[in-house]
């Protein structure tokens, strides 16, 4: 044999390479994963070599027949997958050829695996995220549900995790509403980006045939085509796009999670955990662990290493193709299931944890929270702001010393230790009143959250299928 025909034996199987190197190297045994978008991908390069009379009218009817065998086999499981074959593409083509005869080996003309890997998997990123996309919808209206149901239960809001200023519960619902919000909308301007047809590039330099990409995108439903073959098959920042995005969304989880396991901490009890998304100890009897979401918080971990595993992949690589590019593919899978299992656990949670109001209506007392609203009474009516807090404190240290809150404390103290206030004081420290208060936009105040309730739900019109899937119960993709 010469070199040449050594290389095509060795480019259609590994039969003569080491079994090391063929364990090495396959990608066969995770990048299957990817058969659906790669057989569309498939028909749609039929199609279009036929249409520019590459290929006969006859020849792609007869591919695309072999294709949808093919792809019964798979999804019937009768397929054989041969690690000897190495990828995904060897051995759907080979199965093809077997099925459909010699024009199954007319189907890679004009085509390289590496543009044809890129198409697969920016098919594949851009329609897993969508179901992210249906998930974080999904979560944003239980939060939404959530946030109506409490519209009026009244907790104290933290900053440095001490107790602040008091807030309705809905507005801390409803602030991770609009972060899942903002995540579901980098995702679909993201996919501008991802979904954009690369197949037409070739191996590196573009093609002698006279391909026509924009037909091929057209029929993948894809935004647009490729500019430059080069970059075409080299680059994988749509991955990494896809990468940061999942790890923001992880990142909010994540924060969600710390909020509840802390908010589900009898130090705090502002709200009891439903049994099915909770666990206990085999030791403690008392126990009621937040394991879900302390696996949430977790698992952000994960998605933020397989971004920087790719970044780290990316950054010495000379252009165009190089194998080291294969090792995209694994920790986006675990991402993508990390991801989409998180969105349902939370949804899930969320929908039935019971909020405690007595513990809150207790936090808020013994943190003071109104405290602001006295050095505001004062100010108002015209005690320099400083004058105005400095009485505040003081209040604040006697409702201490006497285990009460500062609206407990009797007219006669509050009057001792600053004579403007009056009667009318009571009013201006009563929790649900301060609250009211804040209508400014955005505000923590009642027509405010019901203004976001109304227009996180407008952005909702889109959902399909992420409350089916939620309801569907246990992930199944
Ligand atoms: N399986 C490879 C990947 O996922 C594509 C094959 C390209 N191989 C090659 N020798 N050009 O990146």
């Amino acid at each position: 044999m010469t070199d040449r025909g050594d290389a095509l034996a060795r480019a259609r199987s590994s039969q003569g390479t080491h079994p090391l190197v063929r364990e090495f190297t396959q990608s066969v045994s995770y990048d299957r994963a990817l058969y659906r978008q790669d057989i569309a991908g498939s028909k749609a390069h039929a199609r279009m070599l036929a249409a520019r009379g590459v290929i006969s009218a006859d020849e792609a009817v007869r591919l695309i027949r072999g294709l949808d065998a093919v792809l019964g086999e798979i999804e019937s499981g009768s397929f054989v997958w041969r690690a000897a074959d190495e990828d995904l593409h060897m051995n759907i083509e080979r199965r093809l050829t077997e099925l459909a005869g010699d024009v199954g080996k007319k189907l890679h003309t004009g085509r390289s695996r590496n543009d044809q890997a890129a198409l697969d998997f920016r098919l594949f990123i851009s329609d897993r995220s969508r179901i992210w996309r249906d998930l974080l919808h999904a979560l944003i209206a239980v939060l939404a549900d959530r946030a109506e149901q409490h519209a009026d239960l009244i907790m104290p809001g933290f900053t440095h995790l001490q107790p602040a200023q008091p807030v309705s519960a809905a507005q801390h619902l409803l602030a991770y509403a609009w972060m899942f919000r903002r995540d579901a909308e980098r995702l679909a301007e993201a996919d501008g980006r991802i979904r954009v047809c690369p197949l037409g590039a070739a191996a590196l330099a573009g093609s002698t045939f006279p391909l026509d990409p924009h037909a091929v995108a057209a029929e993948l439903d894809m935004h647009g085509v490729f500019r430059n073959s080069m970059d075409a098959v080299s680059d994988r920042d749509f991955v990494l796009e896809a990468l940061f995005c999942a790890s923001l969304i992880m990142m909010h989880l994540s924060r969600l999670s710390e909020d509840i396991i802390l908010w589900a901490s009898p130090a705090f009890g502002f709200i009891r955990l439903p049994d099915a998304y909770s666990t206990g100890s085999s030791i403690m009897p008392q126990k009621r662990n937040p394991d879900t979401a302390e696996l949430t918080r977790g698992k952000c971990g994960r998605v933020y290493g397989a971004l920087f595993s790719l970044l780290t992949v990316m950054k010495g690589l000379p252009m165009t193709y190089n194998r080291d590019l294969q090792e995209d593919k694994e920790q986006f899978f675990d991402t993508d299931a990390t991801v989409a299992l998180s969105l349902r656990v939370m949804a899930g949670l969320l929908g039935e944890a019971a909020f405690v109001p007595g513990k809150m209506r207790e936090a808020l007392r013994k943190g003071f929270v109104n405290a602001t609203e006295l050095a505001d009474y004062l100010a108002v009516r015209g005690v320099p702001f400083r004058d105005a807090y400095r009485a505040a404190g003081q209040a604040v240290d006697e409702a201490d010393r006497r285990a009460c809150g500062l609206e407990d404390l009797p007219a006669g103290v509050l009057r001792g230790i600053h004579p403007g206030i009056a009667d009318d004081v009571r009013e201006i420290l009563d929790y649900e009143r301060a609250v009211a208060r804040r209508e400014s936009p955005g505000g923590t105040g009642p027509a405010s959250v019901q203004r976001q309730i109304a227009e996180l739900r407008a952005g909702l019109s889109s959902v399909q299928s992420g409350t089916a899937e939620l309801r569907a119960g246990p992930a199944d993709d």
